[in-house]
């Protein structure tokens, strides 16, 4: 077994990377436990995994993320409100981003915290989500845009899960993958490296291979974070291909996820960079070919979802936009990023065009 310590002002907390499904013989002795699942999740591992927890420890959940609410978080303080458990409650969770968002939530606001053991399911969650700190909901046509700051005190990454995942949901986390690969060090002069390391990663068929990766998506992310952990400065900078993804998910009723939204958003932001004279032209045809574009073609994109004024309406709601002009995480030379904040609305449409014309 491997560990790995994760500090934070509010607790520091350990991600377990777990060889099958043994670990749960660890979670079955934790005093007053309430095991969390959605639906998908269970119907999966309801024999290996779900069968051994007591019928009266387990609430399985319909998940998705027209529920990521604070309906959905309702319903769960009800159930929880009614057990014998209160503070001494443990929540285990299980699942992707979207149950970490909406389990970690409850978990962080119960009885002014309760502790927590998260249990990610997709590669998505295993390799970003997880370990953010955060805790997002949704509210109305707003996304990710009530929360808290709030870690679990246990993560077990355990890759046996992935072999379930529907492929669109494993490339979705590829999406998120790929974003840490171009926020490494050099990015470009490891391009042809970090290329042959994602066609591999798609094939999903040697797991250490895949751990692997996770751990160092997780060591780039932490670079990110520390020092800001709330999100003020640098760690702003993980937000890249955010601005546009997150639009685009809202535009396709959450047809495009969230980690193909933020390789489009990723064009997009490389884009304005090229217009700008930041970033060499070739070089950007060349991430595009071989690294972003291969990864878009799991989702059906329809043009109604590239609607100028819809878009543009969804980025102005970004809970992230301060001034009139648009925020955008850019590379600049070197592919080193930096936010800017003075993205006109004429160089979003004429970028928009662009980025139509790329992704066809
Ligand atoms: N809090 C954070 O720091 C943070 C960071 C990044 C993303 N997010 C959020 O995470 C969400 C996306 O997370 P996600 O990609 O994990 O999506 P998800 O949670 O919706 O899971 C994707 C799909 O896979 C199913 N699933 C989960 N595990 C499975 C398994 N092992 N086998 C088969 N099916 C399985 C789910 O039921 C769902 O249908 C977004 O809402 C995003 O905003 C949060
Ligand atoms: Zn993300």
């Amino acid at each position: 077994m491997d560990k790995l310590i994760i500090r934070s002002r509010i607790r520091d907390f350990s991600v377990e990377f777990v060889d099958g499904f043994s670990f749960v013989d660890e979670l079955l002795d934790i005093k007053n436990y309430i095991v969390i699942v959605g639906q998908t999740t269970y119907k999966h591992y309801k024999n290996i995994i779900f069968s051994h927890f007591p019928k009266d420890r387990l609430i399985i959940i319909k998940l998705n993320e027209q529920r990521k609410t604070l309906n959905t978080v309702m319903k769960i303080y009800k159930k929880l409100l009614g057990l014998s458990a209160k503070k001494n409650l443990t929540m285990i969770s299980f699942g992707g981003g979207i149950n970490q968002d909406v389990t970690g939530f409850v978990a962080s606001t119960l009885y002014r915290g309760i502790n927590w053991v998260y249990v990610p399911t997709t590669l998505l969650a295993m390799a970003d989500s997880a370990i953010g700190l955060k805790t997002s909901l949704n509210h109305e046509s707003y996304k990710n845009v009530l929360g808290t700051f709030y870690p679990p005190s246990k993560i077990f990454i355990c890759a046996d899960f992935l072999k379930t995942l529907k492929k669109i949901d494993y490339m979705s986390g590829v999406g998120e993958i790929i974003k840490f690969m171009l926020m490494r060090k050099d990015p470009i002069k490891n391009l042809d490296g970090t290329i042959k390391k994602i066609e591999k990663l798609k094939l999903n068929n040697d797991k250490k291979f895949v751990i692997n990766i996770i751990k160092e998506s997780i060591e780039i992310k932490k670079s990110y974070m520390e020092g800001d952990e709330f999100d003020l400065g640098r760690r702003n900078l993980l937000n890249y291909g955010h601005e546009l993804g997150h639009a685009l998910e809202a535009t396709s009723n959450f047809k495009v996820p969230h980690g193909i939204g933020v390789i489009i958003g990723i064009i997009f932001a490389n884009l304005v960079s090229v217009q700008r004279g930041w970033i060499d032209e070739k070089i950007n045809e060349k991430i595009n070919k071989f690294l972003l574009l291969p990864n878009i073609k799991t989702v059906k994109l329809k043009s109604e979802y590239f609607d100028f004024k819809a878009l543009l309406e969804k980025i102005k709601k970004d809970k992230k936009r301060i001034s009139d002009k648009l925020p955008l995480v850019l590379p600049r030379s070197d592919f080193e990023l930096i936010k800017i904040t003075d993205l006109d609305f004429n160089e979003f449409k004429k970028t928009l065009q662009k980025l139509i014309q790329v992704i066809k």
